[in-house]
């Protein structure tokens, strides 16, 4: 129970990630009017929250291999803090685009040192579970951050968007104050050599096991005791494996577009013909909503069906979710057309969350060595940033590349390009997706950190690694 406690403590980061990524769709019709900006100013807020978190994914791995998991986590929660009170209470455009920068550095950093720091206090067999409680931290916060939109809307008020970004000061002081009562990560601790604190831990994660796990996890770790913490030590032959998984899962993760429909879903049924902005807003919470449901969906299964049964379920139940909905865009069903497309985008977003969703950041927090998890997995967390950037702002341009003459759509009077382009180009991702993770995708479940660390060094193959332990 109380590894539990502990892995939902530090998974309010993932809170914190979901909601200040979430929140600001709903500002910015009121930032626009308030500030005065064009929809370039609009861009460039949102482009510094994501420069922030690459900048913080980039250099916060080595930090999480030097300081420790814990203390990154503490001075996450600050940032968090002063970027959300920073960000409600700035005077300008400028003041705002720096406190979404700074804000940024938190969401980068905790992207990847939450679920490393939840995998590392992890008892093996309820791994991924626990890590998976990252995840659906995520979408409670993307869910938190559009009825907090909803709630402080007023059109009478040009300012409604300050109390939008307080709301993100109460969960960054839970994180922080959680993890000060929280423990250092136990196998952290052994590669520093500081034995005796790490029992103590294990006391607590692993109840009586706890002497059995110390002794293995002391043999392991100080067989894999040379000093790594560079970039360049990173990229050696022996972990070519664990880099080409990640980069590709998280590649895949973004490319299948999830965060078109989480960014601009209002838009999107727009486009499908809900008339009144609010009956859009609606829509965007039940999508909101089914991510969060659907996630549970894989923080029960992902230890007892494995990960890469999760994945290819995802990858299949995907490409026809998405081939439905470019669809529903193409063929002309009459009224209920609309709601089909909602039907389809609520397909589509749960085979998201019951797989590469929550098993991208599982998987990146698994399989890197002890010495250069931090980097590792933050290697994972930057590709997660950049594709996020590319695909975001690429959504509506592919749409115009991909467009059939005669099937644009007509919104309040304006003609605009059909997103069906885009739908099947994100499907053929996911076609290639699904071929890439029958060769990369690997199967952890039930494999302690060490052994993944150790098959890795025999030159094993990610299909394999299901085996080690019976080696
Ligand atoms: C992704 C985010 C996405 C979220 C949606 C996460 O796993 O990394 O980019 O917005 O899932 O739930």
């Amino acid at each position: 129970m109380t590894v539990v406690i502990m892995a939902i403590v530090a998974a309010t980061g993932g809170l914190l990630f979901g909601f200040d990524t979430g929140v600001v769709s709903g500002a910015i019709p009121f930032l626009q009017k308030d500030f005065g900006i064009t929809d370039s100013g609009i861009e460039l807020i949102t482009t510094a929250g994501l420069v922030g978190a690459i900048m913080g994914a980039l250099f916060g791995g080595k930090v999480t291999d030097r300081m420790g998991r814990k203390k990154i986590l503490l001075v996450s929660g600050v940032i968090f803090a002063v970027g959300a009170l920073w960000s409600g209470l700035a005077s300008c455009p400028a003041s705002l685009i720096a406190a979404r920068l700074f804000l940024g550095l938190a969401i980068g950093t905790s992207s990847f040192a939450v679920p490393l720091y939840i995998a590392e206090i992890s008892p093996t067999r309820i791994r991924g579970m626990l890590v998976s409680i990252f995840q659906l931290m995520i979408t409670i916060g993307i869910l938190i951050a559009y009825f907090s939109d909803y709630a402080f809307a007023d059109e009478s008020n040009v300012a409604s968007w300050r109390p939008m970004f307080y709301v993100g000061v109460l969960p960054a002081l839970i994180l922080f104050f959680g993890m000060l009562f929280m423990p250092e990560s136990p196998r952290w601790l052994f590669s520093q050599g500081r034995d005796n604190e790490a029992i103590k831990v294990l006391h607590h994660t692993e109840g009586d096991e706890a002497e059995k796990v110390a002794l293995s996890l002391k043999v392991d770790i100080e067989r894999s005791a040379q000093c790594f913490t560079r970039w360049s030590d990173l990229f050696k032959a022996t972990w070519k494996m664990p880099i080409v998984i990640a980069i590709g899962l998280m590649f895949i993760q973004q490319f299948v577009g999830i965060n078109t429909v989480m960014y601009y879903c209002p838009t999107i049924f727009q486009m499908a013909g809900f008339s009144g902005a609010e009956a859009a807003i609606g829509a965007s919470i039940g999508v909101a909503a089914i991510n969060v449901v659907a996630t549970l969906i894989s923080v029960y299964f992902v230890d007892r069906i494995g990960r890469r049964r999760l994945f290819f379920i995802g990858m299949a139940g995907m490409i026809l979710s998405l081939t439905l909905l470019a669809g529903s865009f193409l063929f002309d069903m009459g009224q209920a057309g609309k709601y089909v497309t909602v039907g389809f985008t609520l397909l589509y977003v749960t085979f998201f969350a019951m797989s590469v969703g929550p098993l991208g950041w599982l998987i990146i927090s698994e399989i890197f060595p002890q010495k250069l998890r931090g980097l590792g997995s933050s290697l994972g967390s930057v590709t997660v940033w950049v594709c996020n950037s590319i695909v975001t702002f690429t959504f509506f341009k592919i749409a115009h590349l991909l467009s059939i003459p005669g099937t644009e759509l007509v919104i309040g009077g304006e003609t605009v390009c059909n997103p069906a382009g885009s739908f099947l180009f994100y499907a053929l991702v996911a076609v290639l997706g699904a071929v890439w993770g029958y060769f990369y995708m690997p199967e952890t479940k039930g494999v302690s950190l060490e052994d993944i660390e150790e098959h890795w060094k025999r030159g094993g193959s990610p299909r394999k690694l299901k085996a080690i332990k019976k080696d």
